[in-house]
């Protein structure tokens, strides 16, 4: 049979060697699943979760493949934390060139009649304000050497709404508008910042409706696994996607379109 010459040239644009990349939320779901795909690809990854154990076992898994990796704990809603993620990235491998802002909390099914104002306030301070907090932090970093690329984990909820938690739905939509507004902030930069926006993916975040229900609203009759979304991921970190910025990409199994 005649061998198949992959063209290095070409390949080159989606692989992530000699690149650093921050995965927070990294200790379970989609984020363990970017952390792994990142580094398959290359990437040093520094993972980091409020989980400190379980962000232990991603790095762990990721380590006895040979592949470089560091795990952290880090509360994405303390400064003090992302500062030390950050520097342990540059200490390590010299740099910060991806940053995932993957680490998020789920409303648990609560409808806007029945929300209280200390559960709407935590959920933006968890789901939005640490995205803005880790992304302002990285920056200086990635300004200086005018580079850098930012994938910021929002959902179709963000998108279209769902049938339950306002305060989510608030947040996601709030990660794609910053978004936006900063692709055209970071243009001169050359920093591209892109959003990932899954529809239902299998993780313990997920299991909230009768598992029947959610899965019909797609066309694959499918959940997302975790690498569905990583795959997303890997292309917005990487060169291929060098002309995309302020982009939403939403693997969904069809959901939705946009
Ligand atoms: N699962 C889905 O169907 C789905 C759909 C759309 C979007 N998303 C988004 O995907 C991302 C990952 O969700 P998931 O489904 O993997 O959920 P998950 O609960 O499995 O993982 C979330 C991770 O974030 C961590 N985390 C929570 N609070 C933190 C904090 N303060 N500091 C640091 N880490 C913290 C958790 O410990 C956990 O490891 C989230 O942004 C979520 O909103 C998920």
């Amino acid at each position: 049979m005649e061998a198949k010459v992959i063209e290095q040239a070409m390949y080159d644009y989606f692989q992530l060697v000699g690149k650093t990349a921050i995965v927070t939320g990294a200790g379970n779901g989609i984020g363990k699943g970017i952390a792994k795909v990142l580094a398959g690809l290359g990437a040093n990854v520094v993972a980091c979760d409020i989980e400190a154990d379980s962000v232990e076992k991603t790095a762990e898994e990721i380590r006895s493949k040979g592949l470089n990796v560091v795990g952290l704990y880090c509360d994405v809603r303390n400064y003090e934390d992302i500062h030390r993620v950050i520097q342990t990235a540059v200490d390590t491998y010299g740099t910060v060139d991806i940053l995932v802002n993957n680490a998020a909390g789920c409303g648990g099914g609560v409808t806007v009649d029945n929300i209280t104002e200390e559960e709407w306030m935590r959920l933006i301070e968890l789901n939005l304000n640490s995205v803005y907090r880790f992304t302002m932090s990285v920056l200086p970093i990635m300004r200086a050497k005018k580079q850098g690329k930012i994938v910021n984990i929002s959902s179709g909820a963000g998108i279209t709404g769902d049938f339950s938690d306002p305060h989510y739905a608030a947040a996601k939509g709030g990660v794609i508008a910053f978004t936006k507004e900063l692709a055209h902030e970071l243009a001169k930069d050359r920093i591209n910042i892109n959003s990932v926006a899954p529809g239902l993916v299998d993780t313990r975040m997920a299991r909230i409706r009768p598992w029947e229900e959610e899965i019909a609203d797609t066309l694959w009759h499918r959940a997302g696994q975790p690498e569905d979304i990583a795959y997303a991921v890997a292309y917005m970190a990487s060169a291929a996607s060098d002309f995309c910025t302020g982009q939403v990409l939403s693997p969904n199994g069809g959901a939705w379109m946009q």
